[in-house]
């Protein structure tokens, strides 16, 4: 089978090399791709980004399995496009992306079908915004209502921040936002004290399968300090999950969440991504849902796994009563630990065309890995595109392990300006 994989970061480079993993698989394309991703001779991309050009490109070439990787052409409807040309292509339509791409839908959905989650409100006016966040006071929490690169959340340990991130996210010239429904609105929600997790199923309808746990490391600095960022760095398993926190999960937030799709008339079909808080006392709650698997969690994630992806999904795209709670999964008992090596200026200003030197040769033993994200080629040089550039993940048989693999692969790589956080799985490390 041939099998198309859009996307072009870290997660869709860990996807792409684990579905050539695969006997049943040909040849894997990515559209468009990395550097790191053109490097590999068992990959190839594809210069292609727009909806209809995919089909198009999938239909012509007898594309199998076409996989989606980040959330924009889920919420520019690339599922809708490729059903309604009869292509088998697993993520979750336009309208059932909306649980990642407006959180004002998410939320509502939540308090609708009673899934756990902070309270919260809507709001389009700058003064009404301003005058809930005086009566509610600091800490709080306010969010972009639409797409935004993982940069749209103000967790403000000050009403002064608050206030900034208002203004900056409702201003009339904004341009970083890409609005749901083209209309510029921020959630404001209670803050929640606790420890995140990263919690991935493989979903259709009713059933879901889960993938391992994991944690991911959202500010740009050690010990959580500075700005959010789309996450720098990520490790699995999360030892937070326990077994009984796991069936909660299921129970609490998943299945209300297949069942609530369902019953709104959006069967979800997908990975689906339940980013959540655990208190001190072991409630549950969800910060966010995201429509993907996430970056950088999917490459420890996808390290972890010895089982065949793509059975799985094509369980999962399967008309004809697969039953995707039958297909069996099988984890590595070790731990993987990924660290993002960002670029200059991430997450504001993103230098770009800086040279990486000292990319190591693809390990053939996978026991380490460096996935690309903003990658690209020049000539004979590999150079910074963007924010996260590259994710080095390592295998160990205890978090240490992982780290002192993965940190050693990291100080062989070299570029001007860049950003590395030394403590992912810090964590993991008090526990
Ligand atoms: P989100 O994109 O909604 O997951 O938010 C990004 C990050 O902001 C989360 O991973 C949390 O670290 C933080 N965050 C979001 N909402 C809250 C909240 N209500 N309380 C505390 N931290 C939050
Ligand atoms: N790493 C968090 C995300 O992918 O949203």
């Amino acid at each position: 089978m041939k099998v198309l994989v859009i996307g072009a970061g870290g997660r869709e480079h860990a996807l792409a090399w684990k579905l050539t993993g695969s006997p049943q698989v040909q040849m894997v394309y990515v559209a468009p791709g990395n550097a790191g991703i053109a490097l590999d001779k068992n990959l190839q991309v594809l210069p292609l980004t727009e909806v209809v050009a995919l089909r198009e490109w999938a239909q012509a070439n007898d594309i199998g399995l076409t996989v989606v990787g980040p959330e924009a052409p889920l919420a520019a409807g690339v599922v809708d496009e490729f059903r309604a040309h009869g292509l088998r292509i697993f993520g979750p339509t336009q309208a059932a992306a909306q649980l990642e791409s407006s959180k004002a839908f998410s939320k509502a959905f939540m308090q609708r079908h009673h899934i756990p989650t902070a309270a919260y409100q809507v709001f389009e006016d700058p003064a009404a915004a301003h005058a809930y966040v005086d009566a509610q006071g600091a800490p709080i929490v306010v969010k972009a209502d639409g797409l935004a690169a993982g940069k749209g959340v103000v967790v403000a340990t000050t009403l002064q921040e608050a206030h900034a991130a208002i203004d900056h996210m409702l201003a009339p010239d904004q341009t970083g936002i890409q609005h749901a429904g083209g209309k510029a609105r921020v959630v404001i929600e209670e803050f929640l004290d606790g420890e995140e997790a990263s919690f991935m199923v493989v979903a259709r309808g009713l059933q879901a399968t889960a993938l391992a746990t994991s944690q991911d490391h959202k500010r740009l600095l050690d010990a959580d300090l500075g700005p959010n960022t789309g996450g720098m760095g990520a490790y699995s398993p999360a030892p937070l999950v326990t077994p009984e926190i796991h069936a909660r999960v299921m129970r609490e937030v998943i299945q209300p969440t297949l069942k609530g799709m369902m019953a709104d008339g959006i069967p979800y079909s997908g990975f689906l991504y339940a980013g959540l808080m655990i208190s001190p006392s072991g409630e549950i709650k969800v910060l966010e849902f995201n429509c993907r698997m996430g970056d950088p969690e999917t490459q420890p994630i996808l390290m972890r796994l010895k089982s065949d992806l793509l059975p799985l999904l094509l369980a999962a795209t399967d008309d004809t009563g697969a039953d995707l709670t039958q297909v069996d999964l099988e984890w590595d008992r070790r731990v993987a630990l990924g660290v993002v090596m960002a670029a200059h200026g991430y997450p504001h200003t993103v230098r770009k065309g800086d040279a990486i030197h000292g990319l190591p040769v693809v390990d053939t033993d996978a026991s380490a890995m460096v996935f690309h994200a903003a990658t690209q080629r020049e000539g004979q040089q590999v150079l910074t595109s963007g924010g996260r550039v590259l994710c080095v993940t390592a295998l160990g048989d205890t978090v240490r392990q992982a780290q002192t693999v993965a940190y050693a692969l990291v100080d062989q790589i070299h570029f001007d300006g860049a950003q590395v956080r030394r403590d992912i799985g810090h964590r993991a490390l008090k526990r």
